[in-house]
């Protein structure tokens, strides 16, 4: 599969432009990294790409279409802040289970302890909460992941080890992920191209 950003422009109401003819391509089982100074637009274009925001102009498609809207999308995000993307209302498990099921072997690879899915979200550190929302976006329908500073806020262990099994999951089923991070050193050891935006 392919996706595909097509000369986006962005602006934010009647803002400047901060995406400006943004072309790029991702295809099933590459893992291409995105790069720029903060405040260049990486996390508007993560959005744009996952289909949370329209561009003002251009086009993003999946095999040259546009993103399901009624049904699971393919393309799925995870962002830096995972206490921000879970309900606070929700102990763990109802999140883990809320748009699909995932395997035991699955939510075990990401390191999660079984105890842990009685508790609140506030009860876990970062670097735990962000397993729950990298495992959930990797449903068996997810073709693509776009990771916005997935493991910016972890210490150097966990973000290894997240990655380790991103990736190995990734290659396995042959995923296409854009690791968007302002960390260089993480983007050349485990992509194989990388795109600036600055
Ligand atoms: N909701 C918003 N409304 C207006 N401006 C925004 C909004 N979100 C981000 N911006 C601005 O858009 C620019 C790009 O932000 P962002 O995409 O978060 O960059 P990055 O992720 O590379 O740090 C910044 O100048 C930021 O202030
Ligand atoms: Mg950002």
């Amino acid at each position: 599969m392919l996706l595909e950003s097509k000369n986006i422009n962005f602006r934010y109401g009647k803002g400047p432009f901060i995406i400006k003819d943004f072309t790029m391509e991702l295809n099933s089982g590459e893992i291409v990294g995105l790069s720029g100074n903060s405040g260049s637009g990486k996390t508007t274009l993560a959005r744009i790409l996952a289909g949370y925001e329209k561009p003002y102009e251009g086009h993003v498609l999946l095999d040259g279409k546009p993103l399901p809207e009624d049904r699971f999308n393919p393309v799925q995000l995870v962002f830096q802040h995972p206490e921000k993307s879970v309900n606070p209302h929700w102990k763990m498990h109802k999140t883990l289970n809320e748009g699909w099921s995932p395997e035991d072997s699955l939510i075990h690879s990401l390191g999660i302890e079984e105890e842990w899915l009685q508790r609140w979200p506030n009860e876990l550190s970062g670097g735990e909460l962000q397993r729950f929302c990298v495992t959930r976006a990797l449903s068996p329908d997810t073709k693509f992941l776009i990771a916005d500073e997935m493991t910016t806020m972890l210490d150097a262990i966990t973000q290894a080890h997240i990655w380790n099994v991103v990736i190995d999951i990734a290659k396995k089923r042959n995923i296409g992920v854009l690791v968007i991070s302002h960390e260089r050193h993480l983007i050349d050891r485990i992509c194989s191209k990388v795109i600036e935006i600055n």
